[in-house]
């Protein structure tokens, strides 16, 4: 696809970050971002809280402030009753009323299948854009949430997963990345992206690629959900998990000590994940108490940036 040169742009199609980022003046740039999918949990409201946090997680991701937002919804008006439409768009209100964030209007089509998500406009300073494309040898690699949502959801689906479980991970894809986008801009973060549809993996390996280094992470500090491990050994493997493998696992090796269910949970495609920051060493430690004093109580360090291998991940 041909694109237009224009000297404002920050971050473009090209650039394959979490969102555009555009330069209005010297100061002030617009970070631009839309999401929008088929719902992943059986309650309208708290499909519209998920959705709409995983939308305005791209501006958080790159160190943005979000500030508008308009709605995305594709809705069977003729086999679905209305009120679920309400349902789902009062949670995607409430997230943004959450975020700070106001709606300023949305567009909706009749379409055979639910859709819903965001179109979000945030701001940043030029100079402290954090990109997918920053990190250094030597940075520590902070996780903000738990792996698996994706796992748990299959074996939802499924009629497996128990309501408490449905719960916790429902609040956790509902939680926004507001709080630890905060407090990662109070330190000396190189780089950042949000875990989802890629999955660790395929995330760590695009921060890998464009930052030209090698990463190494560690399987025993990774955080994930208990249940995950339990119906990764059961089978239950969506579709995204599958292709995510077959996408990144070229550019990944495993040592032989990683059990199979955490290679499973490594590539699991996530719905609202955490944010990977890539943070200089000596801040590491400081950042992760920050981040659980601002009751992200999941953060950990999973791992480092080595110089090399370029562009390849080693899971040990
Ligand atoms: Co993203
Ligand atoms: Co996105
Ligand atoms: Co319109």
């Amino acid at each position: 696809m041909p694109l237009i040169p224009d000297r404002n742009v920050i971050r473009g199609m090209e650039s394959l970050d979490d969102a555009g980022v555009y330069k209005l003046r010297d100061d002030l740039a617009i970070i631009q971002t839309v999401d929008f999918f088929t719902p992943i949990v059986d309650d309208p409201y708290d499909f519209g809280q998920i959705a709409a946090a995983n939308a305005l997680s791209d501006v958080y991701a790159m160190g943005g402030k979000p500030l508008t937002a308009m709605n995305i919804v594709c809705f069977p008006a003729k086999h679905m009753d209305i009120s679920v439409l309400k349902d789902i768009l009062r949670g995607g209100i409430d997230k943004m009323r959450e975020a700070g964030v106001t709606l300023l209007g949305g567009h909706s089509i009749d379409d055979a299948e639910l859709k819903y998500g965001l179109s979000v406009t945030g701001t940043v300073h030029p100079k402290r854009l954090v990109t997918n494309s920053g990190a250094r040898a030597g940075d520590k690699l902070v996780l903000t949430k738990p792996l698996g949502t994706g796992i748990i959801n299959t074996a939802q689906k499924a009629g497996m997963a128990s309501k408490k479980t449905i719960a916790k991970v429902t609040k956790c894809m509902a939680s926004l990345n507001k709080a630890p986008s905060e407090v990662m801009q109070e330190f000396e973060v190189h780089a950042c992206t949000d875990i989802t549809g890629f999955g660790l993996l395929g995330h760590i390996s695009q921060v890998a690629q464009h930052s030209q280094v090698g990463i190494r992470a560690h399987v025993d500090s990774v955080p994930f959900f208990p249940e995950a491990k339990k119906f990764a050994k059961e089978g239950f493997c969506p579709g995204g998990l599958h292709r995510n493998r077959e996408f990144y696992s070229e550019m990944v090796e495993f040592s032989s000590q990683v059990p199979d269910y955490m290679k499973d949970i490594f590539f699991d495609a996530q719905t609202s994940g955490g944010l990977l920051i890539s943070v200089a060493p000596e801040a590491a430690e400081r950042l992760l108490d920050k981040l659980k004093k601002a009751g992200v109580q999941d953060a950990a360090i999973i791992g480092e940036v080595v110089a090399k291998p370029r562009r390849r991940t080693l899971v040990e």
